[in-house]
């Protein structure tokens, strides 16, 4: 790969699915112009994933678990941009920073009693030692520090990188929990409720599967109106932004304590119509006016889900792809465009976004 310039960012994130790691290499000229040059995901080993898995929910959490889990993610993340790097012919000193999110294991978002916190691992100082490369990690904390959620934090790159679309677009990333950009002066961003989560755990407990192929099994089930009803109740669903989520909300348990006697088919198909109406709904009930609902994320793979979010939706509903964009990588470019800001002093949060107090420099530095 040709790489004689210093705009070269590489950023990573293992999401809420823990699907594994995503890496995308950024060549970051300007805002208005940057290029996601590379990206791979790449999955996490099986036992490290165990331990994730167990150190998000709550339960005995264990300092010494969350001490190794902490070191081993960080040296694998390491090694994996060191892998990625090889692999698209590119030396670390062609790289000005790393951007690392890492793997939230609880996001306790602030609450009129609780300051909140927010816990994101994988320990950065493996990162910068394995690579070479100077990383910015902890992205989140200081935004929650003034005042904000800390999430969601990819709005403000959704509106650098789709700003040419025009025409008031809202950008929906469907991860493990799903959540939204709304893009314009200003950019208005929040978590939106359950994406894939509950899908693929409903999927892994009945069918023994990680997740629910092209959303086959669900469109085979009918959607249990009673059920979908009962579970759009829940609070979350119509309280006002800024707002932000995760597992430790949206799991088996927040679903079981909810069923009856519905089948497992039935509660897939229900399961995806609750991801596509939390979405669609909130907009509706914001009035928010959007004339293309632009889809990122691995939620964008489940055609039954995408059909029935272009059903309910007002606006063209596309995967990002239909706009030049890779849908896979979006989040791990995010945070190389956040490790940019960090390193040149500019503010990485939305405040109308997280509901911060002001808009921060967010992340530590760990030096190569
Ligand atoms: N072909 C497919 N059919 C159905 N679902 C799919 C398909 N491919 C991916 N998915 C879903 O996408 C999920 C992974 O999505 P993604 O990587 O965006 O989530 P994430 O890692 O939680 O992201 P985030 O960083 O936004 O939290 C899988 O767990 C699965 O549910
Ligand atoms: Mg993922």
């Amino acid at each position: 790969m040709k790489h004689a310039n210093s705009n070269f960012y590489i950023g990573c994130i293992s999401g809420t699915s823990m699907d594994g790691l995503d890496v995308a290499l950024l060549d970051l000229q300007t805002d208005s112009k940057m290029q996601i040059k590379a990206a791979t995901t790449v999955a996490l080993p099986a036992q490290l994933r165990t331990q994730l898995l167990q150190l998000a929910l709550t339960g005995d959490d264990d300092i010494d678990t969350l001490g190794y889990a902490d070191v081993t993610l960080g040296a694998f993340i390491g090694h994996t941009i060191n892998d990625f790097m090889t692999s698209h012919s590119i030396r670390s000193q062609d790289i000005v920073a790393i951007g690392s999110h890492g793997q939230t294991v609880r996001h306790r978002p602030p609450t009129e009693k609780t300051a909140g916190f927010t816990l994101q691992i994988g320990d950065a100082n493996q990162i910068a030692e394995i690579t070479g490369i100077t990383t910015v990690a902890d992205f989140r904390r200081r935004d929650m520090a003034a005042g904000g959620q800390g999430a969601p934090l990819v709005p403000p790159f959704h509106q650098a990188l789709f700003a040419a679309v025009g025409a008031m677009p809202v950008i929906l990333n469907i991860g493990g929990i799903s959540n939204i950009s709304i893009l314009g002066k200003p950019t208005r961003g929040f978590d939106t409720g359950p994406g894939n989560c509950l899908l693929d755990s409903w999927c892994e407990e009945h069918i023994h599967k990680p997740y629910d192929e092209g959303g086959q099994w669900a469109q085979q089930g009918q959607v249990d109106d009673h059920l979908l009803h009962t579970l759009l109740q829940d609070p979350y669903f119509a309280s006002p932004p800024p707002k932000s989520t995760g597992r430790e909300y949206f799991n088996l348990a927040w679903l079981k304590h909810h069923l009856n006697s519905q089948t497992p088919n039935d509660v897939q198909a229900t399961l995806c119509e609750l991801t596509a109406r939390c979405t669609v709904d909130t907009l509706a009930q914001l009035s928010v006016e959007y004339s293309h609902l632009i889809v990122c994320g691995g939620g964008r793979c489940n055609d039954y889900l995408m059909q029935r979010l272009a059903a309910l939706s007002p606006a063209q509903t596309d995967a990002c792809e239909a706009f030049g964009v890779d849908g896979d990588s979006l989040e791990a470019a995010a945070f190389a465009w956040l490790a940019q800001r960090t390193l040149t002093g500019k503010s990485g949060n939305a405040p109308a976004v997280t509901g911060a107090m002001q808009e921060r420099i967010l992340g530590a530095i760990y030096h190569k």
